[in-house]
């Protein structure tokens, strides 16, 4: 998978094809009262986390990803899922957010945003579950003094940062009667799934474990099984109310890294637009209704976004 493509130059414009025009996107983004991202999974991918539908296809061992991420996947195979889990846990604790993170990070503190986009708003909605948003947003807030920070990020109307489909590291209780819900940043969770991130990798020759389930992740609270608590195919993400707000009020959406294709992110895009406000893709290939999009830049998120957001240097 490339991570580390230069940008370069979208399709040249033909009468309906979105702008590459960087000065272009820049003036719009300096006038632009209200503005969200719709982030995805290619905004971590300068990260070393895989993206979903890349064109090595959604398997992960040899299951369908997608399956594993739904209420049947788990019932069918708890073991299953939770080594998918603590797959995608390892890889996190291993990765770094990169500099896409950190340019949206600054463009959510008013300190930074005032200079490119004078009295606007900002809220970043990511669909990613690895957290990095939210580390890159807590490492630029410690790297400035208290008093710089404003008052622009506890504003509830407009929060920085909008986690849809949860994380990787809260658990859920699947008694009925519990449901109790915890974050956890244990490595591992228990000790059976203990290196079964390795299985599969080249070289190893262990065979896939089933797990029991008592030996799976339980409920401090209960003792029953837990489940991993980020949104799967099939339930509602979180915070959907504030998210349809926040996009009907504003006048720009960036769509960063994302296919576009799980609802109900993939349809914010279209809501902007309805509405009379723009839409600007990055992307290190061709998208979902791309050539509906205002503008179009074609790169590493890592690479295109610090300059877009004119937060390379600061
Ligand atoms: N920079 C920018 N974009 C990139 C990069 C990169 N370095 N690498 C890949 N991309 C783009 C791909 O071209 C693709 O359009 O990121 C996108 C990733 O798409 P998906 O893998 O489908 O991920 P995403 O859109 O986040 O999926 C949405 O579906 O699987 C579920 O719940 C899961 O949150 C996920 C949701
Ligand atoms: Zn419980």
């Amino acid at each position: 998978m490339t991570t580390t493509a230069n940008v370069k130059a979208a399709t040249p414009n033909q009468c309906d094809e979105p702008s590459t025009d960087m000065e272009a996107f820049k003036k719009i983004l300096g006038s632009s009262k209200n503005i969200i991202c719709i982030a995805g999974a290619g905004l971590s991918a300068p990260s070393g986390i895989p993206i979903f539908r890349g064109s090595e296809g959604a398997l992960w061992r040899k299951y369908d990803m997608f399956k594993l991420s739904t209420k049947a996947g788990f019932l069918d195979s708890p073991s299953r899922v939770w080594q998918f889990e603590h797959y995608r846990r390892e890889l996190v604790f291993k990765a770094k957010p990169n500099a896409a993170h950190d340019a949206l990070a600054k463009f959510t503190i008013p300190y930074f945003r005032e200079r490119v986009s004078p009295g606007s708003t900002f809220t970043l909605i990511t669909q990613n579950v690895d957290e990095l948003s939210r580390k890159a947003l807590e490492s630029v807030k410690s790297s400035l003094p208290p008093d710089s920070l404003g008052e622009g990020l506890s504003d509830p109307e407009h929060p920085p940062l909008i986690e849809m489909h949860g994380s990787l590291f809260d658990l859920e209780c699947t008694a009925y009667e519990c449901k109790h819900r915890e974050t956890n940043y244990d490595s591992p969770l228990c000790p059976a799934l203990a290196g079964t991130e390795l299985i599969y990798e080249v070289g190893s020759k262990e065979p896939e474990p089933d797990i029991p389930k008592k030996n799976l992740p339980r409920c401090s609270k209960c003792g029953s099984l837990q489940r991993p608590g980020m949104v799967w195919f099939g339930e509602v993400p979180y915070r959907v109310d504030e998210v349809l707000k926040l996009t009907e009020n504003a006048d720009l959406i960036l769509v960063v890294g994302t296919s576009s294709v799980v609802h109900p992110a993939a349809k914010l895009a279209g809501i902007v637009k309805a509405a009379g406000g723009k839409v600007a893709v990055f992307n290190i290939d061709r998208s979902k209704r791309d050539e509906q999009a205002d503008f179009l830049f074609l790169g590493s998120a890592d690479v295109i976004l610090p300059e877009a957001l004119s937060m390379k240097h600061v």
